[in-house]
């Protein structure tokens, strides 16, 4: 049997198949599907110190090769993620990373302090594609001041792993996984959607209640791709790879491009069980190709 076993920072994963923030719920609405506890790890629903509605409907809509979401980050709040899931997912033995947000640095620091007092959390996504209300709206991720100063403040306050979802909607996404690295993360997650719109021509209206919204799904994969191979050229820190995963093979050309562990994101809607046929199927190539260990072919790419 192959070694998929990965390391991210201090953390080791069974396997480098985690599952992405948003589209696995809080990983407990999953369990009827498949045994969770054979996933390399679960980012779950970004959450806000407080409990969020979200946006109105209709908040999603299908793309060619991929889907529009502006749900606008609805989530049940730190407290209630505590008191209701956490009890339920301390029983599986899977490293539990919480994504979570805020609008002003204030809010996040809250989050982490709050975040800090649960019980068997692995770690820590720091969702930074949200609009920073006190820099007029402009998400911290987009801007390199706000990213620094904000990473600095959470790395200040907790002890936790702390990985940094990055944004796609940059000029430069290795300058800003250079900024997070340089104030203490120990790992950058890439990437979040990419900003996008669809309109109904015959109301000339978008179709999202928000306007625009999020693209994700195999539209993205080869930019995703892209981003993934620069980023892990231009840090030392672990990088976990996403977007548009739909099976092992586009899993493989993640790691192949440098993620140490990946996550599958809009293929959950698709079928629930996507994660376990992915693990299965990595393996198998392994196997196939004589691969004793998964580690051996992260960031493998063969430009010669
Ligand atoms: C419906 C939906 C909700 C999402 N919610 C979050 C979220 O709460 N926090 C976050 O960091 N990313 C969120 N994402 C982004 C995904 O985690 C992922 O980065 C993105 O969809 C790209 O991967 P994919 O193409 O495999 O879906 C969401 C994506 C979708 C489709």
């Amino acid at each position: 049997m192959p070694d998929l076993r990965v390391n991210i920072g201090n953390l080791e994963l069974k396997n480098p198949v985690m599952t992405a923030s948003g589209t696995f719920g809080y990983g407990v609405d999953f369990i009827d599907f498949f045994d969770i506890s054979i996933l390399g790890g679960i980012s779950v629903k970004g959450l806000h110190i407080d409990p969020k509605l979200g946006n109105a409907p209709q908040r999603i809509m299908e793309t060619p090769c991929g889907m529009l979401n502006a749900i606008g980050l609805q989530g049940i709040g730190i407290d209630a993620f505590d008191k209701e899931k956490m009890p339920i997912l301390r029983k599986y033995d899977v490293p539990i990373i919480v994504n979570f947000w805020g609008t002003t640095e204030e809010d996040y620091e809250k989050a982490v302090e709050r975040l800090n007092s649960v019980q068997g959390i692995a770690g820590l996504e720091v969702n930074v594609s949200c609009p920073n209300i006190k820099e007029g709206g402009m998400s911290f991720g987009t801007n390199c001041n706000s990213l620094q100063s904000l990473i600095k403040r959470i790395r200040s306050k907790t002890k936790l792993h702390l990985m940094v979802k990055l944004s796609p909607n940059v000029t430069s996404i290795t300058e800003m996984a250079r900024i997070v690295e340089g104030e203490g993360a120990n790992s950058v997650s890439l990437v979040n959607t990419f900003s996008a719109m669809i309109i109904d021509i015959e109301k000339r209206k978008p179709i999202l209640s928000n306007v625009v919204g999020g693209l994700s799904g195999p539209a993205i994969r080869p930019i995703a791709v892209k981003m993934v191979w620069d980023v892990y050229n231009a840090v030392k820190i672990p990088v976990i790879g996403m977007g548009g995963i739909m099976n092992a093979r586009d899993a493989l050309e993640f790691i192949i491009a440098g993620s140490t562990a990946i996550q599958i994101g809009t293929a959950n809607f698709v079928n629930p069980k996507i994660s376990q046929d992915i693990i299965r199927d990595i393996n198998e190539y392994c196997t196939k190709h004589n691969i004793q260990n998964i580690k051996d072919i992260i960031g493998s790419l063969n430009i010669n």
